[in-house]
C-alpha cells in the first residue's frame, strides 16, 4: 500500500471517541510528569489499529489511541504499535512517515499477535531499575488478550495499563453459549483471558425449584465477572492501585465495554480517577 486512501478506515462510535481521549488526556499527562522525572517512558498499544478512523456522528477522520500518543508535547522515548491487520498497521506506517517524521527512528511496528510480542517488550525494553516505565494501551474489541499478557505487565512494577474489557463479546460469545450449551471446553477464548476456567463458577446462585435446590446462573453476571477481574489485577498481576473501571454503554443505554486502567503509581492513578470522573453519564457510568 503506497498511498492512505487505500484501506476503508473503521467507523467509531461515540463510546470510542470518549475512550481515545480519556487516553489522550492520561498520556498528556504521564509524559510531562515522567519528562520532569528524568524517565524512560515508552509506549505500547498492543491492538493498535490503522492509527485514525472515521466517526459514526460527524463523519471526519478522528485519531486513534496512536495518534494521540505520538502528539504529546513531550513524545515517549520508544513507541511499539502492534496489530494482526497488515493494512492497518501499514495505513498507521505511512501516517507516522509522512506526518511524524522526527518521531520515525522512535517507532518498532509488529504485525504479529500481541499475545506473542508484548510479554517481549516488556522483558526487553522495560525495566523498573533503569528508570523505564511504560503506559500500555490494551484496547481490543472482543477478548483476544491472554491473562498472562496482563499478569507479565502488573509484575514488572514499571508498567501502567489501560484495558478495554468488552462485555458485549463476553455476553454474546461465551456466557451465552457457557449457560445456554453448557460449554465445557477449557481452552476456549474466555479462560484464555481470564487465565484459566474459574470464571465459569462466578455468578451462580441457588434457587429452590420442584426437585429441590438448583444452580442458576445470576442475571447480569458479567458484573460480577468484571468485579473478579478487577480482584485479579490486584491480587494476581499484582497491580498497587486498580481504579473503579467505567462502564461505557451505547446511546440505547446498553453495556459496550469496561474501561480498566492499573498502575504502580498513586500519583498516575489519582490523575486517571480525576479523568475517569468527568466521563461518568456521559456514556460511561
Ligand atoms: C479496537 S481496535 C484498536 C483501536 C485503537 N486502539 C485506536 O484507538 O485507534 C482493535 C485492533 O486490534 C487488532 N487485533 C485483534 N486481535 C489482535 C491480536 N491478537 N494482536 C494484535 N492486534 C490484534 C485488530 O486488527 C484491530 O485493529
Amino acid at each position: 500500500m503506497d498511498s492512505l486512501k487505500e484501506l476503508e478506515l473503521e467507523r467509531i462510535g461515540n463510546w470510542s471517541k470518549i475512550k481515545i481521549e480519556i487516553i489522550k488526556k492520561y498520556a498528556k499527562a504521564y509524559t510531562t510528569i515522567l519528562k520532569k522525572q528524568e524517565f524512560k517512558f515508552k509506549y505500547i498499544d498492543a491492538f493498535s489499529g490503522a492509527g485514525e478512523h472515521i466517526s459514526k456522528e460527524t463523519g471526519e477522520i478522528t485519531p486513534g489511541s496512536p495518534l494521540v500518543a505520538l502528539d504529546v508535547t513531550y513524545p515517549f522515548r520508544e513507541y511499539y504499535f502492534i496489530d494482526l491487520n497488515y493494512s492497518k498497521l501499514k495505513h498507521l506506517e505511512i501516517i507516522i512517515k509522512e506526518r511524524y517524521p522526527k518521531l520515525e527512528e522512535r517507532v518498532k511496528l509488529f504485525n504479529r499477535d500481541c499475545n506473542e510480542v508484548i510479554p517481549k517488550i516488556i522483558e526487553e525494553h522495560v525495566s523498573y531499575n533503569k528508570f523505564e516505565r511504560a503506559l500500555c494501551i490494551l484496547d481490543l474489541y472482543g477478548l483476544q488478550l491472554n491473562w498472562n499478557v496482563v499478569e507479565k505487565a502488573g509484575k514488572n512494577k514499571a508498567v501502567e495499563i489501560f484495558l478495554n474489557f468488552s462485555i458485549m463479546d463476553m455476553n454474546r460469545n461465551y456466557l451465552r453459549k457457557y449457560i445456554e450449551k453448557k460449554e465445557s471446553g477449557e481452552k476456549n477464548r474466555m479462560s484464555k483471558f481470564w487465565g484459566n476456567n474459574s470464571w465459569k463458577k462466578i455468578g451462580w446462585e441457588d434457587k429452590q425449584s420442584l426437585f429441590g435446590i438448583e444452580k442458576i446462573r445470576q442475571q447480569k453476571v458479567w458484573v460480577k465477572i468484571v468485579k473478579e477481574y478487577k480482584k485479579k489485577l490486584k491480587k494476581v498481576a499484582q497491580f498497587d492501585y486498580v481504579l473503579e473501571p467505567l462502564l461505557m454503554k451505547n446511546k440505547n443505554n446498553a453495556p459496550l465495554y469496561y474501561l480498566f486502567f492499573a498502575s504502580h503509581n498513586p500519583i498516575g492513578y489519582k490523575i486517571a480517577k480525576d479523568i475517569f470522573s468527568k466521563y461518568k453519564n456521559n456514556y460511561g457510568s
